[in-house]
C-alpha cells in the first residue's frame, strides 16, 4: 500500500512538477496613488493562470494590463513602456480575435477598494521565446479599459506597477 502511494505521488509530481513554473509581480503603488497587491503566475500547458489580489483601489474597473519593460523605476511608471505586443496587433478586449498578448481583463474594486481576479492568460510562456513575460511588468490603470482606444484603451494614469520576477 505505502509503495502503491509513492508510485502515485511521483506519478503526479512528474506532471505537476514538470509544469511547475511559476512567477509573481509584486505590485506597488506609483507616485500619489494608494494601490498595491501581488499577481501570481502558473504555468499550465501552453497558458498561465493568472492569480490577482489587490488593494488601495478607486471601486470600480481598471485597465490591467502586461507592458513590455520590466521597469517601475519611474514616479508615473511611463518607465514600463507599451503593451507587451510581440504579435503585432492592436490595443483590444482579451476575449476578442485581435489585442495586445499583454491586453488583460479589467479589474474590478468592490466598494473598499479590493479586487481579486483568475484568468487563463496567453498562450504565453514563463520560460522563454517570444512569449515570455518574465521580466515584463504589470501594470493598473485608474481608469477603465475601453478595449478599443488605441494603442492603451484610454485606460488613464498608471497607478500601480510591479516586475514579473
Ligand atoms: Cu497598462
Ligand atoms: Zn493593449
Amino acid at each position: 500500500m505505502r509503495s502503491a502511494l509513492a508510485i502515485v505521488a511521483a506519478a503526479l509530481c512528474s506532471t505537476a512538477c514538470a509544469q511547475g513554473t511559476s512567477a509573481v509581480a509584486t505590485l506597488a503603488p506609483t507616485a500619489g496613488n494608494s494601490a498595491a497587491g501581488t499577481v501570481s503566475f502558473a504555468q499550465q500547458g501552453e497558458t498561465i493562470l493568472v492569480t490577482v489580489d489587490m488593494t488601495g483601489l478607486k471601486p470600480g474597473p481598471h485597465g490591467f494590463h502586461v507592458h513590455e519593460k520590466g521597469d517601475c523605476s519611474a514616479p508615473d511608471a511611463t518607465s514600463a513602456g507599451g503593451h507587451f505586443n510581440p504579435t503585432g496587433q492592436p490595443h483590444g478586449d482579451p476575449k476578442g480575435a485581435s489585442h495586445h498578448l499583454g491586453d488583460m481583463p479589467m479589474l474590478v474594486a468592490d466598494a473598499s477598494g479590493n479586487a481579486k481576479l483568475k484568468f487563463e492568460f496567453g498562450p504565453a510562456t514563463l520560460r522563454g521565446g517570444p512569449y515570455d513575460i518574465v521580466g515584463r511588468s504589470v501594470v493598473v490603470h485608474a481608469d477603465a479599459d475601453d478595449f478599443r482606444t488605441q494603442p492603451a484603451g484610454n485606460s488613464g494614469a498608471r497607478i500601480a506597477c510591479g516586475v514579473i520576477k
